[in-house]
C-alpha cells in the first residue's frame, strides 16, 4: 500500500518541521539512547533534555513516582552540560533528520544568555526552547515564568544574543498563563510551549513519608491533559504565537485535541517511558488518520476547534 499522500509539515514562526511530533524534554534522555528502540527518523523533532552551563547531578532518590493517571519527578534538572552535549551528543543527533531544538535552563539572566550565545552559530541546533520554571536567584527564588516582567526581561535578554527561534516553555502554575505568554512575545519569543508539570506531591500512608526526597515534584501524564489543552487553547487565542501542545499525550486522538485546540506542534513526554516508540508511531498514525478522514494537510486541523454558537 502507498503512503497516504497527506502534507504533515509544519511552519511555526521561522521553525520548519517535517511533521507535528517532537519529543518532549528530559524524557527521551538526549536522544540516541533510543536510537536502537525507536525510529528517531520519522520524528518532527527531538528536544533535549534541559541543559545547564555547568553539569547537574540532580536530586537525591527517590525522585520519581506513579500516581494516578501520571508520574512525579523530582529529577531536579541533571545534566552533562551545555560543553559536552555539543561535543558528545550532538553530532551523532545530527545524522538524523528530526531538527534538534535545546532546553536551556539557568538561574539568572546571565546564565541564559551564555547558553543562547554559546548555541547560536551550531548549526545542528534548530532552536532554543527555555524552560523558564526554574527559580531565579536574583528575585527571592521565585521562577522566571512566574512574574511577566521578569520574564519579558529574560526573553529580551536571550533575543538579543541569538539569531536561532526562541521557544518559551509555560508553566501551568500560574494564575494565567496566557498573561506569561504574551510578556514572552513581547520580549521577542517567536514560539510558546505549554505545558511544564504540574506542582504536586504523593505520601506513603504506611510509611507516613512523602514519595520524592525533595517532598514535592513534577506532575505529568496523562492526568494533567486537560489542563494542558485549555492552556494552549487560551494562549493560542489570546497570544497569536505558533503554540508547540505538551501534556498527556499517548495517542492520535491526544494529537488531534491539541492541533484542534490551537497547537501547530506537540510533545510526547511521559507515554514514552513506558513505550519509547509512542512518539515515532504517532506520525505514522496521524498521517494515516487524516488520509482517513480525508484531510489533505496537517494544518487544517490548527486551531479548527468547533465551538459552541
Ligand atoms: C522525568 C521528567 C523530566 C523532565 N525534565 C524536563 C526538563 O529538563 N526541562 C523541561 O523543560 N521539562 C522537563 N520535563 C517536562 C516535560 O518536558 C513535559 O513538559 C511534561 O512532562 C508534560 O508532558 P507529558 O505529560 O507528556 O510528560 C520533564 C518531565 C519528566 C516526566
Amino acid at each position: 500500500m502507498n503512503a497516504p499522500a497527506v502534507d504533515l509539515a509544519v511552519a511555526l514562526g521561522p521553525l520548519r518541521l517535517a511533521n507535528p511530533i517532537l519529543t518532549a524534554s528530559g524524557t527521551f534522555g538526549y536522544g540516541l539512547e533510543f536510537a536502537h528502540l525507536a525510529d528517531l527518523a520519522a520524528l518532527g523533532g527531538i528536544v533535549s533534555k534541559g541543559l545547564s552551563v555547568a553539569p547537574i547531578r540532580g536530586n537525591p532518590p527517590p525522585r520519581v513516582c506513579e500516581t494516578r493517571g501520571g508520574m512525579l519527578n523530582s529529577i531536579g534538572l541533571q545534566n552533562i552540560g551545555i560543553e559536552r552535549f555539543l561535543a558528545e551528543v550532538l553530532p551523532g543527533l545530527e545524522r538524523f533528520p528530526p531538527r534538534v531544538i535545546v532546553n536551556l535552563f539557568g538561574v539568572s539572566v546571565d546564565e541564559y544568555v551564555r547558553l543562547a550565545e554559546r548555541v547560536d552559530a551550531v548549526s545542528g541546533v534548530a532552536a532554543l526552547e527555555l524552560n523558564v520554571s526554574c527559580p531565579n536567584v536574583h528575585s527571592g527564588g521565585l521562577e522566571f515564568g512566574q512574574d511577566p516582567e521578569v520574564l519579558c526581561a529574560l526573553v529580551r535578554a536571550v533575543r538579543a544574543a541569538t539569531g536561532k527561534p526562541i521557544v518559551v516553555k509555560l508553566s501551568p502554575n500560574v494564575t494565567r498563563p496566557a498573561e506569561i505568554g504574551e510578556a514572552a512575545k513581547v520580549g521577542g519569543a517567536d514560539i510558546l510551549s505549554a505545558i511544564n508539570t504540574l506542582l504536586g506531591m504523593a505520601i506513603d500512608p504506611v510509611t507516613r513519608r512523602p514519595r520524592l526526597a525533595t517532598v514535592k515534584g513534577g506532575l505529568s501524564g496523562p492526568a494533567i491533559k486537560p489542563v494542558a489543552l485549555r492552556v494552549v487553547f487560551d494562549v493560542a487565542r489570546q497570544v497569536g504565537l505558533p503554540v508547540i501542545g505538551i501534556g498527556g499525550i499517548e495517542t492520535v486522538d491526544d494529537v488531534l485535541e491539541f492541533l484542534l485546540a490551537g497547537a501547530s506542534a506537540v510533545q510526547v513526554g511521559t507515554a514514552l517511558f513506558r513505550d519509547p516508540t509512542t512518539a515515532s508511531r504517532l506520525v505514522g498514525e496521524l498521517a494515516a488518520r487524516l488520509a482517513a478522514d480525508g484531510v489533505g494537510s496537517v494544518r487544517e486541523l490548527v486551531g479548527a476547534v468547533r465551538l459552541p454558537a
